[in-house]
């Protein structure tokens, strides 16, 4: 019997300036995509952008409903959007930004546990690591890979 640890290593920014010049144009993006949120019921607002291997951009943002549960996040439309209409190329990096009444939040916007989990099979089917990014106006997080966000990830390959 042993305690194992696990290290979770990820980049903290203060500022947009301090990010690389292409996350921040996902960043821009994400706030551009925020404007297409539909969230009458939480007056929550998100929006993600999603960088494909060619350099395509697929933005998505929250869709709510009078039937709660038939609400959608942002992430998740921008990922089943990018596989819908440009399936087979890997998913690189995913912007998300997110505050109440179109405001973007001084913290960072983090993703549910159900997004996660489509991101980790996403980012198996690419082979390549994705990356996320998650924007605050004070601090914003980057994570190199979604087993950094979601460890112990449930993946039926592994089941095989
Ligand atoms: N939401 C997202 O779109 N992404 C997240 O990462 C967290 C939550 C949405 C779902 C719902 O429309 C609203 O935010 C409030 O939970």
């Amino acid at each position: 019997m042993k305690t194992v640890n696990l290290d979770i290593n990820f980049t903290e920014y203060s500022s947009i300036e301090e990010m690389s010049p292409a996350d921040q144009a996902l960043v821009r993006e994400a706030i551009e995509a925020q404007k297409g949120s539909y969230a009458p019921y939480s007056n929550f607002n998100v929006g993600a952008a999603l960088l494909l291997e060619d350099g395509t951009v697929v933005r998505g943002s929250n869709q709510e409903n009078a039937a709660y549960p038939s609400g959608l996040c942002a992430e998740r439309t921008a990922m089943f959007a990018a596989s819908a209409n440009h399936p087979g190329k890997t998913m690189v990096c995913l912007a998300i930004v997110g505050g109440f009444n179109h405001e973007i939040a001084h913290s960072p916007c983090t993703p549910c546990g159900a997004c996660r989990q489509v991101m980790a099979e996403y980012q198996t089917l690419g082979g390549k690591p994705l990356s996320i990014i998650m924007f605050g106006t004070e601090k914003a997080w980057k994570f190199d890979r979604v087993d950094d966000i979601l460890p112990f990830i449930f993946d039926s390959f592994n089941e095989k």
